[in-house]
């Protein structure tokens, strides 16, 4: 595959069906703040949505992947940060420091930008002696789940990769750790900043 679905494609397809953004999230059972990401080029639909997202716009799987080349405007934008990256198609999670072009797939990625872990995302640490127990309760199906939960320090990241029909949970060393990062599948990338919240939830 040389190319994936691209922000302007979805936003051209989805404008001349006059769909809003939010009336096309609503079909695809995701939030409108994910189109809008989708259109700006800062995330990609999964590949499980493809299907539904080129039927909600009315064409066939190969006319929305072959739209347009990927854009990917968010390049230089975080220089000096520890970014994430995701491949809609195979999954495979990338992380670097500073700025960098990832690839994956034959796709130009964009950095992920995590949210504030949500109430459907709520992320759960409990201290255990020197380890950090974290669960999120949250689907493990094949079309949503979480795929990967990441503790962050100034040193390291660590990664615990999870499966659907798993369970969302890891545990990490305290050691330094200052933020704990759950990507879901549909929704994206969400932060619980152990900083701020010195008192996480026992
Ligand atoms: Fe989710």
């Amino acid at each position: 595959m040389d190319n994936y679905v691209t922000g302007a494609v979805i936003r051209s397809l989805r404008e001349r069906k006059h769909l809003t953004q939010e009336e096309l999230a609503q079909q695809l059972f995701v939030s409108g703040k994910v189109v809008s990401k989708w259109e700006t080029g800062r995330g990609f639909p999964d590949i499980s949505l493809i299907e539904p997202l080129a039927a909600a716009l009315g064409i066939s799987v190969i006319e929305l992947l072959n739209g347009s080349c990927i854009q990917n405007n968010n390049r230089a934008a975080n220089i000096g940060k520890s970014e994430f990256y995701v491949c809609p198609v195979c999954g495979n999670v990338i992380r670097t420091v500073g700025a960098a072009v990832v690839s994956c797939c034959g796709i130009t990625l964009p950095a992920l930008e995590a949210e504030p872990a949500d109430a459907d995302h709520a992320i759960r640490v409990e201290t255990v002696e020197d380890e950090y127990y974290v669960t999120v309760p949250h689907p493990m199906e094949k079309q949503h789940h979480i795929s990967f939960l990441a503790a962050v320090s100034d040193q390291s990241v660590r990664f615990v990769k999870l499966y659907p029909e798993g369970s969302a949970e890891a545990w990490f060393r305290i050691n330094r750790v200052k933020a704990v990062y759950a990507y879901c599948n549909r929704h994206g990338l969400f932060q619980l900043d152990l900083r701020k919240k010195k008192n996480a939830a026992p």
